[in-house]
């Protein structure tokens, strides 16, 4: 779906415009494992400003199902973020449930902003209306693989975005790895 020269050029484009808008100003990156993994080791280099870096882990329990199960979020790991400007990093804002979840647990603990970049948009899927203050790319409803995103805990390795043929999808059972 997206070659690994488009990828490249889209981050670096969200890059520009993220440095464009804090300037010198320090940022403080929410990333959430897993999917973001790709993207954010690509994107952070390309950041000019002092940064720093929190990872959170977020899962919809997906297994070998391609729709979104209960949402499980551990923020244990997110500090006291209190006047911080804070840009969440998501690999791909689908139903929005990940991100209005993170958002209001960011939001919770006093940061001077909050905002939002994503690789991906996936058109028509959004339960959740939010605007990703950056996207990298806006994509048909497809199941999407490589670049981070994985099916079943496969594929992140793929330096490509890949659409997944109906027929790999193999079972709808929910009862594979946990899918993040
Ligand atoms: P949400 O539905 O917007 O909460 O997205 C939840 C998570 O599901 C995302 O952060 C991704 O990790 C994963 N996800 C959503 N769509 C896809 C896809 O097409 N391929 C792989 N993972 C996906
Ligand atoms: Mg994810």
């Amino acid at each position: 779906m997206l070659s690994a020269d488009q990828l490249r050029e889209g981050v670096m484009r969200m890059a520009g415009q993220i440095n464009q808008r804090y300037g010198r100003r320090p940022l403080t990156i929410v990333g959430v494992l897993t999917g973001s993994i790709v993207l954010l080791a690509d994107l952070i280099r390309q950041l000019e400003m002092p940064l720093r870096i929190m990872l959170v882990q977020a899962r919809s329990y997906r297994g070998r199902s391609i729709a979104p199960g209960p949402l499980y979020v551990d923020a244990s790991s997110l500090v006291d973020l209190r006047g911080q400007d804070v840009l969440i990093v998501d690999d791909i804002y689908d139903t929005g449930r990940t991100l209005e979840e993170l958002i209001s647990l960011v939001d919770a603990t006093n940061p001077a902003s909050v905002r939002v970049a994503v690789l991906l948009r996936k058109v028509g899927r959004q339960e959740i209306v939010l605007e990703p203050d950056w996207i990298g790319f806006d994509i048909p409803n497809e199941f999407v693989v490589g670049y981070g995103l994985d099916y079943d805990g496969l594929y992140r390795n793929l330096p490509f975005l890949a659409a997944l043929e109906p027929a790999e999808i193999q079972s709808p059972a929910n009862d594979g790895e946990p899918r993040a």
